[in-house]
């Protein structure tokens, strides 16, 4: 039988596991100085967190959802996004309780049905954050200036902030009905998706992805006519801090987001293309204010992004920006015989438990295949140990950079190590 993996799904391996760890290590210990601290929640949730949370006339809840029942004849689903389950643990934890701010991060594989191509898979992780508790635009400001210091750090060029406002509670129930309106007598030319959000979520018909570009579509009201004057200065103030901290930014009143739990600012960082459809967003995020109260918690808001990790290595290859991950080790130790080996084996313990990368071929007694494995290895060092060297009680080694080689008594290794690193 010929096993496969699953269509939308990839193997990490070799640089690939490297290159992931890295941006792992990159966007944590940057979030960890702005004060954020990691929560790993469960990869499946009941199906109604997600049904709730990203609101159920989305795109994610209607077509792409991993959901199954369990065994016990649960709905659970496969997390298609981070932000509802990490509200989902904050309420049921109450990690509300002694503090007026709680910042999260997390980092994991997230899964969606999605037509698999460029840039888009059925599983592919997410780097987030999540800061609940407080609204004012210098958190907003602050948690877009997390994500675009780690763009910085990474040294990603061609890419712009979009930003936009959608407004508060009352803001968006005046667009609603604009849309409503406007959309109503042409209707008929919709997908069946859109025909039934009109009224519904008519807000969503403008992020589908069947008539996103269509002329309709584009020319409909936008949400700056309808925003209140409160809605109005928030996003003005945001948008004043950004510039005070130097963050270049587009305002685009036509981004809207694709996640129903959205207030207020919403961003997202996209690589630009000279094809307008085919820029390809890096980040999305925004403010949501109802969302943990209509998960029955406190009248808190929240704020957050999440980065696409799989989008992030491509980028990061495409502009050459990945540092060398090449595996070489320090320490190739050759044993010529089997009595030997075992020697090497013991010594190459205690180098690596010093800090040493050291490797030796488990099989081969003969000088060549093992030159051959320092070679591919790039040692630094070569160690031979044969029999002379083992009644001598002393170690021959090649400095592979200085291309010498001494003899030097067993007890000196550490030391000669030392001296002979830089
Ligand atoms: P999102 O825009 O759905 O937002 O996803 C965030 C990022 O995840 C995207 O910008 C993209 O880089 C990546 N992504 C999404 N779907 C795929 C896919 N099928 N394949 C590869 N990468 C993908 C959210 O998920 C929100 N929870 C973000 C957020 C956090 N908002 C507030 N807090």
């Amino acid at each position: 039988m010929n096993y496969q993996k699953v269509k939308g799904t990839q193997d990490f391996f070799n640089q690939q596991v490297l290159k992931y760890r890295y941006l792992e290590e990159v966007m944590t210990s940057l979030v960890k100085k702005f004060g954020y601290r990691e929560i790993i929640t469960p990869i499946f949730e009941n199906t109604e967190v997600f049904v709730r949370g990203v609101g159920d006339e989305t795109d994610i809840v209607k077509k792409e959802m991993y959901t199954f029942k369990d065994k016990g004849n649960r709905f659970v689903t496969l997390r298609p996004e981070g932000t509802a389950a990490v509200v989902r643990s904050f309420l049921e934890n109450k990690m509300y309780v002694n503090t007026n701010l709680t910042k999260l991060y997390y980092f994991g594989p997230m899964f969606r049905y999605e037509r698999p191509q460029a840039g888009r898979f059925r599983q592919f992780s997410q780097f987030g954050i999540e800061a609940f508790g407080d609204s004012s635009p210098l958190l907003d400001a602050d948690v877009i200036n997390s994500a675009f210091q780690i763009i910085k750090k990474l040294g990603i060029s061609n890419i712009v902030l979009k930003i936009n406002t959608i407004g508060d509670f009352a803001s968006r129930q005046n667009y609603a009905k604009a849309l409503k309106e406007y959309f109503r007598p042409q209707i008929q030319s919709f997908c069946e998706d859109c025909q039934s959000r009109l009224d519904r979520n008519p807000l969503r018909i403008l992020d589908c992805k069947v008539d996103q570009n269509q002329p309709l579509v584009r020319q409909a009201p936008q949400i700056n006519d309808y925003l209140t004057d409160e809605a109005k200065t928030y996003f003005s103030q945001v948008l004043g801090i950004l510039d005070v901290l130097q963050i270049p930014y587009e305002v685009t009143p036509t981004l809207v987001r694709g996640l129903d739990y959205y207030t207020d600012t919403v961003f997202e960082f996209v690589i630009k293309s000279t094809d307008e459809t085919n820029n390809l967003t890096l980040c999305g995020g925004g403010k949501y204010s109802d969302l943990i109260k209509s998960f029955g918690g406190p009248d808190l808001p929240g704020i957050g992004y999440a980065f696409g990790i799989e989008r992030l290595m491509t980028i990061l290859d495409e502009q050459d920006l990945m540092p060398d991950f090449s595996q070489n080790a320090d320490v190739v130790i050759i044993g010529l015989d089997q009595i030997a080996k075992t020697v090497s084996l013991e010594l190459a313990t205690h180098l690596r438990l010093a800090g040493y990368v050291v490797e030796i071929d488990y099989r081969n007694t003969s000088m060549k295949p093992q030159f051959r494995l320092a070679e591919t290895k790039n040692a630094r060092f070569i160690i031979i140990i044969g029999e002379e060297e083992l009644q001598n009680n002393t170690y021959t080694i090649k400095n592979t950079i200085l291309k010498t080689q001494v003899s030097i008594a067993q007890s000196d290794i550490f030391k000669y190590l030392k001296e002979n690193q830089k």
